[in-house]
């Protein structure tokens, strides 16, 4: 095909099938679009390129996946916001690791996750931060809003006061919860910087 008849006006075809055309793509678009966001969002996914980090194994050795529930947390469930546009946003984020994973000298090596440690941490946080740790929240909720008997009187107390503040002088989850799933580390453990 001549490229120049790319830019000519379709005389071939008319303006509704194109339309039509173009809803077809579309549709079709979407659905891979929805599989792809789908398959991305496994273990396994987040494992490809991080299979030689201690990571999944430091989750099962804590609360979020040795616990009486019998419940493991999938990486994306605190990583990836579930609201359509931040989720979007992420993937997108992630997919700019690919160029890391390609160019990072020794990436995915636990070598290069002990260096790095505070670093990648203070990045996973500041995500959490921006979207007020609203992937804790999918799952508890519950302990601010209608907090157990059983719950220890000092959260009780902590969780309380917080949220007795206005919206903008309130902390979010992870501004006092670090190392749910992995160990957070020490300043002087960062060797990158
Ligand atoms: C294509 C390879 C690749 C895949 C797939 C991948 N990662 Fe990563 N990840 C990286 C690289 C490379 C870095 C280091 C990025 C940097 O510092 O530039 C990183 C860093 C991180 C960090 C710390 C830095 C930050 O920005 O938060 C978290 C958290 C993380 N990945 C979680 C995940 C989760 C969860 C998944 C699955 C949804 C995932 N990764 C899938 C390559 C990947
Ligand atoms: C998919 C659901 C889910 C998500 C997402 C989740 N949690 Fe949990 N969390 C749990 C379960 C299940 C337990 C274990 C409860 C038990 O042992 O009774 C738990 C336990 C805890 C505990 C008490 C144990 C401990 O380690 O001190 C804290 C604190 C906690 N989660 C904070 C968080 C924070 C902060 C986030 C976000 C980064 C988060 N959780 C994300 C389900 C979840
Ligand atoms: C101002 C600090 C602070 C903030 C903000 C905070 N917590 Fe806590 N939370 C605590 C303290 C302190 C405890 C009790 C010590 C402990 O068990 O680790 C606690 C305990 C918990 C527990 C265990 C409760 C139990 O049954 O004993 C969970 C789950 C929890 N917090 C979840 C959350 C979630 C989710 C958020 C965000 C919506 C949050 N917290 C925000 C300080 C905070
Ligand atoms: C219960 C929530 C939760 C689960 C499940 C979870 N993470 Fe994290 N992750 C965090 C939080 C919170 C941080 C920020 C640092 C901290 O508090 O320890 C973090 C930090 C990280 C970092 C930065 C380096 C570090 O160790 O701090 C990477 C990389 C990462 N997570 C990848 C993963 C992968 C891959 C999985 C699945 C195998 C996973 N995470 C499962 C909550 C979680």
């Amino acid at each position: 095909m001549n490229w120049r008849n790319l830019f000519k006006p379709s005389v071939k075809y008319s303006v509704f099938t194109l339309i039509a055309v173009g809803i077809i793509v579309g549709v079709a678009g979407y659905f891979v679009t929805q599989q792809t966001l789908h398959a991305t969002s496994t273990d396994e996914f987040c494992m490809t390129c991080h299979s030689r980090h201690s990571l999944k194994d430091e989750v099962l050795a804590s609360a979020h996946g040795n616990n009486r529930a019998g419940m493991v947390v999938q990486c994306q469930q605190c990583h990836i916001a579930q609201e359509p546009l931040n989720y979007l946003m992420k993937k997108i984020i992630v997919s700019k690791d690919i160029w890391g994973y390609l160019t990072i000298d020794g990436f995915n090596t636990q070598e290069w996750l002990d260096a790095n440690r505070r670093e990648q941490a203070d990045l996973a946080l500041e995500y959490l931060r921006k979207i007020d740790s609203s992937t804790c929240r999918n799952c508890h909720n519950h302990v601010i809003e209608n907090p157990p008997e059983s719950m220890k009187p000092i959260a009780r107390r902590m969780h309380e006061r917080n949220y007795a503040k206005p919206e903008d002088e309130r902390k979010t989850c992870v501004d006092c919860h670090r190392g749910v799933a992995h160990p957070y580390p020490k300043a002087h453990q960062s060797a990158s910087k």
